[in-house]
């Protein structure tokens, strides 16, 4: 078989409103207009558990988050099998918008036990880089229309909490979200050139 060598998976973290998704497809088309081999994704999937977290995030509020958790660790194991794997093996790079840090700063931080989250997700491997964007949850209920279950300020102060401790553990590269988005991507594209030894500018 042929040599390829194996690509890199850097996630995106942060809470609801950080600006992620906006910052990650931005890196995606950097790596794209550079010639590289690159591959975007996001949590929850739309595949079989994706699509039912989906239903239930949007639609249902109390949701114990044990259950919540089991789903998404279910997903992600899907997810990494059928399709990370795969394109990282193909020599893709692959950016995840939400990977397993999303699980351990809100399922872990909501239910205080990160252990155990990080238990149920042991059958996928951590990112090679988890890029953690920070925001205060005022300035993120500011700028979007946050949906969804997490949208309450006290809630998001605890998930941002477990991702400071991630930040902490040195597990994620936390960068300043709060700046424009110009300063936030220049500042993930230095992080991204750092690790992978690459020019991206
Ligand atoms: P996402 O689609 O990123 O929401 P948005 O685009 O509105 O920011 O994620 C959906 C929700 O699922 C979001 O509130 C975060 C939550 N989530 C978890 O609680 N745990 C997880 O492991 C993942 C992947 C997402």
């Amino acid at each position: 078989m042929e040599n390829v060598k194996r690509g890199f998976h850097i996630s995106f973290e942060g809470i609801d409103g950080s600006g992620k998704t906006t910052v990650s497809t931005n890196l995606y088309l950097r790596f794209k207009e550079k010639g590289y081999l690159c591959f975007y994704t996001i949590e929850p999937t739309f595949m079989r558990v994706g699509s039912l977290i989906r239903l239930h995030a949007s639609r249902i509020r109390n949701v114990p988050q044990y259950y919540m958790a089991l789903l998404f660790a279910a997903d992600r194991v899907e997810h990494y099998e059928r399709v990370i794997r795969k394109k990282l093996e193909k020599g893709y790079h692959v950016i995840s918008d939400r990977y397993v840090h999303s699980s351990i700063a809100y399922q872990g931080g909501l239910l205080n036990d990160a252990e155990w989250v990080r238990t149920i997700n042991n059958r996928v491997p951590p990112p090679d880089l988890a890029i953690y964007l920070d925001i205060s949850p005022e300035k993120a209920l500011s700028r979007k229309k946050v949906s969804g279950i997490f949208e309450d300020a006290s809630i998001l102060t605890k998930i941002r909490r477990a991702y400071l401790r991630l930040v902490e553990e040195r597990e994620v590269e936390i960068v300043d979200a709060e700046r424009p988005l110009e300063d936030v991507l220049k500042n993930v594209i230095e992080i991204v050139e750092k690790k992978l030894n690459i020019d991206l500018t």
